[in-house]
């Protein structure tokens, strides 16, 4: 990897240190910025290979430092201050910086700092290699992909579910579905799945969250050996749980898994905002009516309020789609700004037949007899993972 390539993610409160470090860092390929509040949430999903950490206000910066650290021990973080103090300088190396960049002063330094990280990233490569060499996937960071919607019954559950199902059997990725309809469920009718065990077993082990802990909660769908962590289907323990607990379960779920699909609920509260938060990509469930389109709207409203940034990862699926939609899908194309992914079809008598079965809509790698249905969503699924 080349510094072009390299993933840099400024963290920085001041608009105009802002628009200083935008200027320098122009011949740099992909930089992102956000800010301390925000970083905390945002870090995961992002994954940068360098982080340059401008000290907040408040002086979080090395309780950041070593949260970043802690997260992403692979990153590389430079931090900069217009503070000349030896001991933050001091507490900075000692938390896990690498530099200590003096603003405004130091900025020149801040070009011949990146050839240095450009090269201290490619040595953390070649050692991650290293390490999984070996194994037969790089473990590090799955994708996160959310089904959401803002209108109950749109479809959320039956595609989260066969989208997943489909994955595990047309490719070699690790695949965990996760539940987050936390009180009511809904995943096992789809799949078949029979088990006490659930998502809320994970409680107790929050903090050392691993890959064991996870699989010891999963079920596997018989057919596609899909790993599925349902949902504990019960009011008092939803009740229980925190966003810390989603933001770590989500991302102790992305060091073991290649792809973790979440199917969420229609309620909006701080458990489904840190999963929509957490997501590389929002499937945003709609049908081809009215209804549809105004939930659409207000979801929309409220991601600004609630500060969710959907700029290119959030992709509209439209589900039964049928000669006798109130709407078209060129309809929507025109009222809608973000891109459609998807268009699946309506088939009634073959979904309920399947799920009254209790077979899923899919079971076999390259099955030439599938529904309708399950035919969309696997050319859907295949489109994704060229
Ligand atoms: N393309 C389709 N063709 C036929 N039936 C469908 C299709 N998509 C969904 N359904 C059916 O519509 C109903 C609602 O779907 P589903 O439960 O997946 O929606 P949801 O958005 O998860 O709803 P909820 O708000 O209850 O969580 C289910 O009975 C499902 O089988
Ligand atoms: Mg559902």
């Amino acid at each position: 990897m080349s510094i072009d390539t390299a993933k840099i993610l400024v963290v920085v409160d001041y608009d105009s240190v802002k628009d200083l470090l935008r200027e320098t860092l122009v011949p740099y390929g992909d930089v992102q910025f956000t800010t301390s509040p925000e970083v905390k949430l945002e870090i995961d999903r992002i994954g940068p290979d360098a982080v340059l950490l401008v000290q907040p206000e408040d002086g979080s910066g090395v309780e950041l430092i070593q949260y970043i650290q802690n997260e992403l021990p692979q990153s590389i973080i430079i931090f900069l201050t217009e503070k000349q103090d030896f001991a933050l300088l001091r507490d900075v190396v000692s938390a896990g910086a690498v530099e200590y960049i003096l603003l405004p002063d130091e900025l020149n330094l801040l070009n011949d700092r990146m050839e240095k990280i450009a090269e201290l990233i490619h040595q953390r490569e070649r050692k991650l290699d290293a390490a999984v060499a070996g194994q037969p996937f790089a473990r590090g960071r799955g994708k996160v992909y959310s089904f959401y919607s803002g209108k109950g019954g749109s479809g959320r559950t039956l595609l989260s579910t066969a989208y997943a199902q489909a994955l595990k059997l047309e490719s070699a990725n690790r695949v965990l579905l996760i539940d987050l309809n936390l009180q009511f469920g809904g995943v096992e009718t789809f799949l078949s799945l029979d088990t006490n065990r659930s998502l809320a077993d994970l409680m107790p082990v929050l903090h050392e969250m691993n890959e064991n802990h996870i699989r010891n909660v999963t079920q596997r769908e018989i057919h596609s050996k899909l790993e599925v962590m349902l949902s504990p289907r019960d009011a008092e323990t939803a009740e229980q749980m925190t966003e810390e607990f989603i933001s770590r379960l989500i991302r102790a779920s992305r060091r073991s898994y290649d792809y973790v699909m979440i199917d969420l609920p229609t309620h909006m509260d701080e458990l489904t905002y840190t999963a929509l938060e957490e997501s590389d990509l929002i499937y945003y469930v709609m049908n081809l009516d009215t209804p549809s389109v105004q939930s659409y709207r207000q979801v929309e409203n409220l991601f600004k309020q609630l500060g969710i940034d959907t700029a290119g990862r959030l992709e509209i699926v439209v589900n039964m789609v049928s000669k006798h939609n109130e709407l078209k899908v060129a309809d929507l194309k025109g009222l809608l700004p973000a891109p459609i992914t998807a268009e699946i079809c309506l088939d009634q008598a073959g979904v309920q037949a399947a799920v009254n079965q209790g077979v899923p809509l899919q079971k076999t790698a390259n099955e030439k007899k599938l529904g309708p249905v399950a035919k969309d969503i696997r050319n859907w699924v295949r489109s994704k993972l060229t």
